[in-house]
């Protein structure tokens, strides 16, 4: 091995082109490919910023030839030699230095490489496994490497979009305590307080409205928060939030904001211009026409009630839910009466694992009649009326399902969307942002068999509907909002409680009395008793948005290292053992041991 010693690069991978013909130049990297032709060598090499071929020629240095011959992928090399523009017919138009290469009179071997544990040309396959154990060597494939640029970029966009608005960067802290954001905690032990935990922030949420209360008005961190939940290829244990906060504001003004700042990041990454405003549409309104409150407005295939029509049917199915107040919905996948058995009975088995008991199906033939196994169900009248609202034409297929509302709108939603997978709907490079609203403040938890709060117990609630707090508390709307692209929830935020009476009141509603909300909540409780102004904010998912942005199906793909669905880093292997004394000295006494 050598040194670089007096070598010093003059210029990275991607700079050299005709104009430096002549120029003698010093480059250094890694070995992508190495080419054998006829005695004359020719290496690829490769750093962050692209690639140059180097050649070695036994008629210009035949020694330096010689030990070209050793050289192997991932080998890291220092070259000196002389730019040459390529000869006629040797240029590479999609390379950016393709018009020249380096010829070598001088090559310092820097570090060999063991066969890299997987080729590291985009288009091979490799287990995620391997991918996430290797990360660094996964890092150096171009793909990869441009999504950590990517997310740079998006980094200095918000921070220059964000301190040109007055707001402030400003850190909170990591050791801290619970935060209900909805999913479990991640504890730390605290060694000078034997049997005390600190707990892993799952948003700063409670700290910028303190920073608010403090007179902070308009904080932002780019900001890792942590939750103990399931994964999946858009939730990691540990994420990334854009998050903010703002005083005496309105929805409108944080809308504005996040559209402001919407526009920057989308310049700054992709070079788009985005429209704004964001549509906007109720949580009632998104349920009702797309089945989720995330829909994908990229599309059609909108859901459609047929429940009034059917409710007297002879079909015994959708009769009989309609009694038990279900739904019965339906969409028109336009086109679609083409559709072999095999394929609607794959579907069927689609919607099965949402709770659908079934999926029945209409292929309209081309005189308008109804050919379904459960066409024989309906009067002419009946199906005449389901045709007329579905817009009905030769050539649709008409899918329905019958439930109750929660299992309909998922089994519909889900099987809206692998419809539009199946038709090519999803259109790359087109990004629907769409506002969602008035979501509900509580939902029962059938389990817990109480309310829990939707967004999270800190969001004041549509004054319109205080009065139902205590008699309705399902149907009081709360100040809450999403923000959807492309059916990916990127952000959430809500205008906040800022009196402690309103506080209270939301606890008990919650469920939580008053010794428990003095335990958990008091220091908030306190700081809304000392001049809180009216407040409210924003956390983007910052995985979730560079994934869009980096047309990615997974958040890991634009995280440097990203943990595996069971939590662990395989680089790392954390989560790990401990030792017993460490243990001992935290007081915690293992039972996984006994
Ligand atoms: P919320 O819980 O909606 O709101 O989180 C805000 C956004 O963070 C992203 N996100 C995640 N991304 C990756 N992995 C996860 N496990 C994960 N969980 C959430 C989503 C989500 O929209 N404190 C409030 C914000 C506020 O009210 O201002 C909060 O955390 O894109
Ligand atoms: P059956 O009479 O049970 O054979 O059902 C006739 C058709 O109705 C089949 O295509 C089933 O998939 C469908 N089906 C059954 N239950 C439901 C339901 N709850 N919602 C929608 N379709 C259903």
């Amino acid at each position: 091995m050598e040194s670089m010693g007096e070598l010093r690069r003059s210029h990275k991978c991607d700079a050299l082109g005709a104009i430096n013909a002549g120029e003698e130049v010093t480059l250094m990297g890694w070995v992508l490919r190495r080419r054998d032709h006829g005695g004359v060598i020719f290496i690829d090499l490769r750093d962050r910023w692209g690639i140059t071929q180097v050649v070695f020629n036994p008629e210009l240095n035949a020694k330096v030839h010689e030990k070209a011959h050793d050289l192997r992928s991932e080998w890291v090399l220092a070259v000196r030699g002389r730019v040459e523009q390529r000869p006629e017919g040797m240029t590479n138009p999609n390379l950016k230095t393709g018009e020249i290469e380096v010829l070598v009179d001088e090559l310092r071997i820097l570090n060999m490489s063991k066969t890299p544990p997987f080729p590291l040309d985009e288009d091979v396959a490799v287990s995620e496994n391997l991918r996430l154990k290797y990360r660094y060597m996964d890092l150096r494939r171009p793909g990869m490497a441009e999504n950590l640029v990517l997310r740079h970029k998006a980094a200095q966009a918000i921070r220059s979009f964000l301190s040109n608005e007055n707001f402030l960067e400003i850190e909170t802290p990591v050791l801290t305590r619970s935060t209900p954001e909805g999913a479990r905690d991640y504890l730390v032990p605290s060694r000078v307080n034997p049997g005390k935990f600190y707990a892993l922030p799952q948003s700063p949420q409670l700290f910028k409205q303190l920073l608010m209360v403090a007179g902070m008005d308009r904080y932002f961190q780019i900001v890792k928060c942590f939750r103990d939940e399931d994964l999946r290829a858009d939730r990691q244990p540990e994420f990334t939030q854009i998050d903010m906060e703002l005083s005496f504001v309105r929805e409108e003004d944080i809308f504005h904001i996040a559209e402001g700042l919407m526009v920057s990041l989308f310049k700054a990454t992709l070079g788009l211009d985005l429209a704004p405003p964001f549509a906007v549409m109720s949580y009632r309104e998104a349920l009702e026409r797309f089945g989720t409150d995330k829909p994908d407005t990229r599309f059609g295939l909108e859901l459609i009630s047929l429940t009034e029509v059917v409710k007297d049917c002879g079909f015994k199915v959708f009769r009989s839910v309609v009694e038990k107040g279900g739904l019965v919905k339906s969409i028109n996948a336009k086109g679609c009466a083409t559709f072999s058995r095999k394929e609607l009975d794959n579907l069927t088995e689609f919607v099965a694992p949402f709770g659908a008991k079934g999926l029945a199906w209409v292929k309209i033939k081309p005189e308008g009649e109804w050919q379904s196994p459960i066409a024989k169900f309906f009067t002419d009248q009946e199906r005449d009326n389901m045709s007329k609202i579905l817009g009905a034409e030769p050539g649709d297929l008409l899918f329905f399902v019958a439930d109750q509302p929660a299992i309909v709108h998922q089994a519909l939603s889900e099987l809206r969307l692998e419809l539009a997978r199946r038709l090519n709907l999803l259109e790359a490079g087109t990004y629907d942002f769409l506002w969602i609203t008035d979501f509900p403040l509580l939902e029962y938890d059938n389990d817990a068999k109480r309310y829990t709060a939707v967004h999270h117990p800190f969001t004041a609630l549509n004054e319109d509907d205080l009065d139902l707090l205590e008699s309705e508390p399902g149907k009081v709307r709360s100040r809450a909002y999403d923000l959807v692209l492309n059916g990916t929830e990127i952000g959430g935020g809500s205008i906040r409680i800022h009196q402690k009476a309103v506080q209270e009141k939301v606890f008990s509603a919650l469920g939580i009395d008053e010794a428990e909300a003095a335990d958990k909540f008091d220091f908030l409780l306190q700081a809304l008793e000392l001049g809180a102004p009216p407040h409210g904010g924003i956390a983007f998912g910052l995985d979730r948005l560079m994934m869009i942005i980096a047309g990615r199906n997974t958040i890991r793909d634009v995280i440097a290292f990203p943990k595996t669905q069971k939590a662990a880093c395989p680089l790392a292997e954390a989560p790990a053992s401990v030792a017993r004394k460490q243990l001992t000295e935290l007081f915690l006494r293992p039972d996984w041991e006994s």
